[in-house]
């Protein structure tokens, strides 16, 4: 028996379709989240900063969050400032529609990250675990928050979740 008819994106009738499921493949869109260096260390590096969490529970957890979004997640760590360039450039070939950033210490030195971002023009959450205003006065100039959609910092671990749910209202909305 026919329960429910629903057009999908391609505009073909789909039968039985939950509407739950429709609406998750209209808004489905790609996210990239890019961590800088040092960032694997989470868990063992400075927790009196960066809290207790490893970077495997922050990727497991919005990995989890974006797959109940509808969203497809990929997760991405490098310590080396070409990497993460070659990434956000694979994002925009890949025709990623948002990033969540955390640049660690390339944030307060990176102008070859922050050129990457202009040219593909992606849309980005800055993201820092800690306060980066409450700490050494270099780490208050970021080469990214002009830029970005805006910043999440201070917040530990919440701040990529806060950047996760911020980016689908964002991606829902457009
Ligand atoms: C950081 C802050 C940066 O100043 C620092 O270099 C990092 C991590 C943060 O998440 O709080 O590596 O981005």
């Amino acid at each position: 028996m026919i329960t429910h008819i629903y057009l999908d994106k391609t505009f073909q009738i789909r039968e039985n379709y939950s509407f739950k499921h429709f609406l998750q493949t209209i808004l489905m869109a790609k996210i990239t989240v890019l961590n800088g260096p040092n960032l694997n260390l989470l868990g063992i590096r400075e927790p009196g900063h960066y809290g207790n969490k490893t970077l495997v529970d922050i990727e497991n957890t919005v990995k989890s969050k974006a797959n109940e979004l509808g969203h497809q997640l990929d997760f991405y760590q490098s310590n080396a400032e070409h990497e993460i360039i070659n990434t956000i450039h694979s994002a925009f070939d890949d025709q990623v529609d948002f990033i969540i950033i955390n640049p660690a210490a390339f944030t307060h030195t990176s102008v070859a990250i922050r050129d990457a971002l202009l040219a593909t023009k992606i849309p980005f959450i800055e993201v820092h675990l800690s306060n980066v205003h409450a700490r050494e006065a270099f780490r208050a100039k970021s080469y990214f928050s002009d830029i970005a959609i805006g910043v999440i910092c201070g917040l530990g671990a919440t701040g990529y979740e806060l950047a996760l749910q911020a980016a689908h209202q964002i991606l829902v909305e457009r």
